[in-house]
């Protein structure tokens, strides 16, 4: 074969040796093979050669072009393969690898403890109605026979929007709208959303929950208010535990009285939760005040009744042990997926 092609040849090799992707191999292709590649001056310029030489340059001219053909489509074949490869790595799955985790979302403690009190009440036949939040003081204060002095009246206690609208303090003034608006018998319950002006603690929050509930009828006695509360606290807290009640004061229960449940960690021995005293108190109750019952016109001669109020967050904090209140208001992960 002549040194040229020779040549030829040899640069072939090495340029395509190095070529790294598809188009430097069209690049390639065209400068060795193209109409103004040396392969195809050769080849031209046989015109001016004897019969015999142009046989052997034609021929070898063929086999180089030929071998040149070869490496490209070679080179090729590597550089797709390589290329093959390289998107297999790239886009390899693991089919045993664990999935992602999906974060399913679960009721909060305090709407968990409303729905439990509300089950067990649900049960006994009270039906679960609702009040506003922002309250008129008539139906917060004076509907429920509070002294025009009462303290709990006070700006430093409460939030008024208002001389006549507040924040609601309590869930009491729904048993006043209830009672303007329904005739006996009566049997509700009503959770929700109270606010008082007090500086957050362990044990303080401008804003928590409580449930109500009230029920008159004709001939409703202390001994029904005992028995029906008596069974939520064992069905809150436990068939073993006990009650009893004590004589308190609100303005809208004559009498009144709060009731403390045994200890369902000591049993009534004394401990941390019931700080030594085997007893604690979850609610306030008693007998409707007749100056409430004729809120609803009602003939108080007839009808009597009782209610009672519990703090939610209270009985949270007792039955799950939360030391803190502050904690159901932080939305700290940690904390609300405890509780499902
Ligand atoms: N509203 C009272 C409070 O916030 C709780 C309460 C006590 C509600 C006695 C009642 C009741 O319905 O009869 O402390």
């Amino acid at each position: 074969m002549s040194n040229r092609l020779e040549d030829i040849l040899k640069e072939a090799r090495e340029q395509l040796r190095e070529a790294g992707d598809l188009s430097e191999i069209e690049d390639l292709r065209v400068r060795l093979l193209g109409k103004k590649s040396r392969l195809s001056q050769i080849l031209r310029s046989m015109g001016n050669l004897s019969p015999e030489e142009r046989k052997a340059v034609g021929k070898e001219s063929n086999a180089a072009r030929a071998e040149i053909e070869n490496l490209l489509a070679e080179r090729l074949r590597v550089l797709k393969e390589a290329h093959k490869e390289f998107r297999f790595k790239a886009e390899r799955i693991d089919v045993t690898e664990p999935g992602n985790q999906r974060g399913l979302g679960t009721l909060h403690l305090i709407s968990l403890t409303i729905e439990e009190i509300s089950k067990i009440f649900m049960n006994m036949g009270y039906r679960v109605t609702e009040g506003p939040e922002v309250e008129t003081v008539f139906h917060n204060f004076d509907a429920l026979n509070a002294d025009k002095n009462h303290p709990s009246r006070d700006l430093s206690d409460t939030f008024y929007i208002t001389d006549d609208v507040l924040l609601r303090t309590q869930t009491s003034p729904v048993q006043a709208r209830i009672l303007k608006k329904e005739k006996p018998p009566i049997k509700i319950i009503s959770a929700g959303r109270c606010f008082r002006c007090d500086t957050p603690d362990a044990t303080h929050s401008p804003m928590f929950h409580q449930v109500e509930g009230l029920l008159v009828d004709e001939g409703v006695s202390m001994a029904d208010l005992k028995g029906t509360l008596d069974s939520f606290a064992k069905q809150i807290f436990g068939l073993e535990t006990k009650t009893k009640f004590r004589p308190h004061y609100f303005p809208f229960t004559e009498p009144s009285a709060e009731m403390d449940v045994s200890c369902f960690k000591c049993g009534g021995k004394g401990c941390r939760v019931c700080k030594g005293s085997g007893w604690i108190e979850i609610l306030g109750c008693g007998m409707v005040h007749p100056n409430v019952l004729k809120v609803g016109g009602l003939d108080t001669e007839k009808y009597t009744g009782f209610a009672f109020g519990m703090g939610v967050e209270r009985i949270a904090m007792l039955k799950y042990e939360v030391d803190d209140i502050r904690l159901f208001y932080e939305n700290d992960m940690r904390f609300i997926e405890q509780f499902k």
